[in-house]
């Protein structure tokens, strides 16, 4: 049941510290500290490129992914949606490994794009939250993501124990080719380790959350940028805030705001700007200060550095915990998570079960 929840989205939005813990530790040797995968009978060092398959939020942890790959394994990591790679004549190497993320382990156009990837001579590993599912029956591997059962529509733990994975999965990959020094893995094993925490801690800062939805709520269209791994959470922060406030929402890679979406902004448009303080945080600054220039209403996520570099400014700033810079996309899908809740009950949508659609989309 929802326990003292008044929708099952909340409880599980609130329940991720515990589940990516859960799912942390089933990938962590506790007697050396380090990542471990359960064996994959499939060898990571000889893999010549990857490429990421998945739907909806799961396609967005796909894209979290290609940015880890390449950075931290030093590997080309393509992503495609499953309905677009399944009819698509994409060559294929020898030597490829095609991963599927989905939740369900149902989605059928996961399940078609596996099938087709497994006749092209891919090797496949399947990211399932249902370990009973198809997908997790026919790929060549499986690693389990441990959120337990998520009932609401929109995906929310089951997106951040994802990431936990997949990060995991990262540095396994790069510690197989030999792209990361000991001291590096141990920096970025650290990080991830802390996740569970710090996820806690923006729980926290969810009243702040809740106190901007009122905004929000009164907005025809709604903004999300990001650069780098906060691109992909600027856009699930808008598709949460599409499918259960049914406000319309935008995510951009900052850096796309003035080839044309800088048109929409005005004094009724709030933009959302997921700005960790890292490498790009100046940039995505600046596109931030494009926004305010014309009018936009700015809701600032960041650290306490990145706040304090913005003073009064924004129309309102969310402050997260500091966190290693990899691990900061799984921190900043939480408060999109909230924000997305707040205003769909602002708007009193059903929120567990939004219209048009399914938890698990079995037909095309
Ligand atoms: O079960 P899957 O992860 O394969 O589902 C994929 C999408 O249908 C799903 O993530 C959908 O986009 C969610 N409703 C988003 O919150």
């Amino acid at each position: 049941g929802k326990g003292n929840y008044p929708h099952f989205m909340l409880k599980e939005i609130y329940e991720q510290p515990g589940v990516i813990g859960d799912t942390l530790r089933s990938m962590w040797n506790p007697a050396s500290g380090a990542i471990d995968l359960p064996p994959l009978d499939i060898d990571l060092a000889a893999i010549s490129r990857i490429t990421l398959v998945a739907c909806g939020t799961s396609y967005l942890g796909a894209m979290v992914a290609k940015y880890w790959f390449e950075k931290v394994a030093r590997i080309a990591a393509d992503i495609d949606i499953a309905s677009e790679f399944r009819y698509r004549d994409t060559p294929l190497e020898a030597d490829g490994l095609a991963i599927f993320i989905s939740q369900s382990g149902e989605t059928i156009d996961t399940l078609a794009a596996l099938r087709h990837a497994k006749e092209a001579g891919q090797k496949t590993i399947a990211i399932v939250n249902v370990p009973e599912s198809t997908m997790a029956r026919e790929a060549d591997a499986v690693l389990p993501t441990l959120a337990g059962p998520e009932i609401g529509v929109a995906s929310t733990k089951a997106f951040t124990c994802q990431l936990v994975l997949l990060a995991c999965l990262v540095i396994a990959t790069a510690r197989a080719r030999g792209a990361i020094s000991g001291a590096e893995e141990a920096r970025l094993s650290n990080a991830i380790a802390e996740v569970p925490s710090r996820a806690a801690e923006v729980l926290n800062g969810d009243e702040a959350i809740q106190a901007l939805a009122a905004e929000v709520a009164e907005a025809r269209d709604v903004l999300y940028i990001g650069r780098n791994t906060g691109y992909p959470i600027a856009l699930e922060g808008a598709l949460k805030l599409k499918e259960i406030s049914y406000i319309h929402a935008e995510g951009y890679a900052a850096g796309e705001l003035k080839h044309g979406p800088i048109a929409l902004i005005d004094d009724t448009v709030p933009v959302i700007v997921v700005a960790p303080s890292d490498a790009l945080f100046e940039k995505t600054f600046s596109n931030m200060q494009e926004v305010m220039a014309r009018g936009g209403k700015v809701i600032f996520m960041s650290d306490a550095k990145g706040c304090a570099h913005i003073g009064k400014e924004a129309f309102a700033t969310i402050e997260l915990p500091h966190v290693h810079p990899f691990v900061a996309p799984i921190l900043y899908a939480i408060p999109v998570q909230l924000l997305a809740y707040h205003v769909a009950v602002i708007k009193g949508t059903d929120v567990d079960q939004p219209r048009n659609l399914a938890k698990s989309v079995t037909v095309e």
